[in-house]
């Protein structure tokens, strides 16, 4: 036998020379649920090890993250209300993401690599992450200038990124042209470009209680079932000036991820979602996976996919227990 692919996996030493794929924890974006108030910790049942906390705690805990090597973050807003139906307090004065990045940029400068979400659904009083129109329809134009003004908001704050997660056609676009006229022309645009409308989000949703008080959000995420729908999405996002395209989620889609990857020389994000997080974390809690193993089985294959950047809520414990 001439061709004996085992003599490259003979020994440890060997096996990490030849290695494909390595993740660095600097691709890695941790994120965080932001409460109102002061010194609010709130463990998320859903999502093992997951807090939503308050803008002081939030420091504490960027702070520790820091240390841990971890340089990224992204921010989802948990406001206690009041919400109306166009999110106006996304972007009032004072409102609660800006001040948190106020607080982050303040103690940590630009040792912090700082990422806004940008979306309605955690503002408005119905859920959605648009304004909707008569009849419960999303109206694609109107939620437009809210979009645009929660990312100036958060670029005024001091974002080095937002990251429109709401699915509207033309939402990159808007932001952008908002961006440069409030003259933040170097605040950058993480588009969650492919965005499916996935049950793996139930645990988000019950961390950020953004769940639609009715219907779904079919009309405006993507069908799972699509894959070149995501290439056009990803084509017009990036003509719309997004800076970084974003596959979400990460594990049921690393064929979308791959396919994003080898039609773009942007950056490629994938987000490693929360009921991805949650079965793992479940099934070690029970003893049935080993835990280490399959977070880094999980991260690795997203990797090798071909995302270049991963929001994971994995990455905090990976570090903390030496697994990276
Ligand atoms: C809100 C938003 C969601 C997630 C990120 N931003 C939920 C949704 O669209 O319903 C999901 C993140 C996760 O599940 O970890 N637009
Ligand atoms: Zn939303």
């Amino acid at each position: 036998m001439r061709h004996r692919p085992r003599r490259l996996r003979s020994t440890p030493h060997l096996r990490e020379a030849v290695a494909e794929t390595r993740v660095a924890v600097a691709q890695l974006i941790q994120p965080h649920f932001v409460l109102e108030g002061r010194d609010r910790v709130e463990p998320i049942p859903s999502m093992p090890g997951i807090e939503r906390q308050s803008v002081d705690a939030l420091v504490r805990r960027v702070e520790r993250d820091l240390e841990l090597g971890i340089r990224s973050a992204i921010l989802f807003g948990v406001p206690d209300g009041p919400k109306d139906a166009t999110g106006s307090h996304s972007h009032a004065p004072n409102a609660l993401v800006p001040r948190a990045v106020e607080a982050l940029r303040k103690s940590f400068g630009r040792d912090l690599v700082l990422y806004c979400d940008v979306c309605l659904c955690a503002y408005t009083d119905h859920g959605h992450c648009g304004v909707l129109a008569e009849g419960g329809v999303v109206d694609n134009d109107r939620s437009l200038e809210p979009l645009a003004k929660q990312a100036v908001a958060c670029a005024a704050a001091g974002a080095d990124f937002v990251a429109p997660s709401d699915m509207m056609d033309g939402r990159v676009g808007a932001i952008r042209e908002a961006l440069d006229r409030a003259s933040f022309p170097s605040t950058g645009i993480l588009a969650y470009s492919a965005k499916y409308a996935s049950a793996y989000y139930g645990p988000f949703r019950d961390a950020a209680h953004s769940a639609p008080a009715s219907g779904d959000r079919r009309s405006y995420q993507m069908d799972p079932r699509n894959a070149r729908e995501a290439l056009r999405e990803a084509a017009l996002d990036e003509a719309e000036g997004a800076d970084v395209l974003m596959v979400k989620p990460a594990l049921a889609y690393l064929d979308v991820i791959a396919a994003v990857r080898a039609r773009t020389s942007l950056p490629v994000a994938a987000y490693n979602v929360s009921g991805e997080y949650s079965m793992v974390k479940v099934a070690a809690a029970a003893g049935w996976i080993d835990e280490r193993a399959v977070v880094l089985e999980n991260l690795t294959g997203i990797v090798r996919a071909g995302a270049n950047l991963v929001l994971t809520y994995h990455a905090r414990e990976a570090r903390e227990r030496g697994w990276l």
